[in-house]
């Protein structure tokens, strides 16, 4: 697609950007649905995030993602903000249809868990307790999962994440005492994540059911320790990929309308990353 005076921007906004695969991603569903938009990344300093939204309004562009650091202090700029971003505290996306935020992430993950297991009624245990297992953890419950722990290192923060979402919480040294009750596990830490993929994972196979559904948030290595686990135990692996595939599906539709292409993003994340 040439680009020309109609030509649509998006973008990422973040501090660094440099590292990011979503211009690959979108770049790949916009040439498929052969539409004259173009998604690209703005390193913006954070003394320089007002501006930014001012400046992007002014510009007409359609739509950010939103990441490190600017997740949540970008959140007054807004005019409206959907309910569950607004529980999470953290927006990832905003369309300038509306100045509106949305987090994404959260969607992202359960959907990818969704192509193995429904979330309604399960027993879930997430590992972490920061902004990604707080995304996660809201969309859960707006699924009405049945009962969610969370495990973390810092105990403290595991219980104040716990207390906003009336659910259960515990060390992350305890893990071993919620698996065999869990239907999904869900990892949030950067623990195997490059270029730590050889650490101990935060379970290993003898500890993994059969029945559980391993979801790791971590997609650099596709296949992390903890998942290799998981395989070894007979037991269900998703790939950290599949979230940063469904948090950009979702984000592409709120921008434009369309129904993303997921086969052709996935491709492209897939190739991007060097994993077939
Ligand atoms: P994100 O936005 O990806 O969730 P974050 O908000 O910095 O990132 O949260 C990182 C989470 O991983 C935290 O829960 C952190 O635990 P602490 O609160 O105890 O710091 C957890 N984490 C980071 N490194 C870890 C490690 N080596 N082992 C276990 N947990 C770890």
């Amino acid at each position: 697609m040439t680009i020309d005076g109609n030509t649509k921007i998006v973008a990422l906004i973040g501090h660094p950007v440099e590292h990011t695969f979503s211009p690959q991603m979108h770049n790949s569903a916009f040439s498929k649905l052969k539409m004259n938009w173009i998604y690209t990344a703005f390193d913006v300093n954070p003394e320089n995030l007002n501006k930014a939204i001012e400046g992007a309004c002014a510009l007409d562009i359609k739509g950010f993602n939103v990441t490190i650091p600017h997740k949540v202090n970008v959140i007054p700029y807004l005019d409206e903000i959907d309910e569950t971003a607004e529980e999470i505290g953290a927006v990832n996306t905003i369309d300038f249809k509306n100045l509106k935020g949305y987090n994404t992430d959260g969607i992202g993950a359960i959907k990818a868990i969704e192509e193995v297991t429904k979330a309604k009624n399960r027993n879930v245990v997430i590992a972490g307790a920061g902004g990604a297992s707080r995304a996660i953890a809201f969309y859960l419950k707006k699924n009405n999962a049945d009962e969610i722990t969370i495990l973390n290192r810092n105990i403290k923060k595991a219980e104040t994440l716990a207390c906003d979402l009336n659910a259960s919480f515990d060390s992350l040294n305890q893990i071993n005492i919620y698996i065999p009750n869990a239907d999904i596990l869900i990892n949030t830490t950067p623990v195997g994540m490059h270029p730590h993929e050889n650490d101990a994972p935060i379970v290993s196979a003898e500890n993994i059911h059969e029945d559980l559904v391993v979801f790791d948030a971590v997609y650099n290595p596709n296949k992390t320790q903890l998942l290799k686990e998981t395989v070894k135990a007979g037991a269900k692996p998703v790939y950290g990929i599949k979230m940063l595939l469904y948090q950009g599906a979702e984000s592409f539709r709120i921008w434009t309308g369309k129904k993303p292409p997921i086969k052709t993003m996935e491709e492209t994340l897939k190739k991007t990353l060097g994993q077939d």
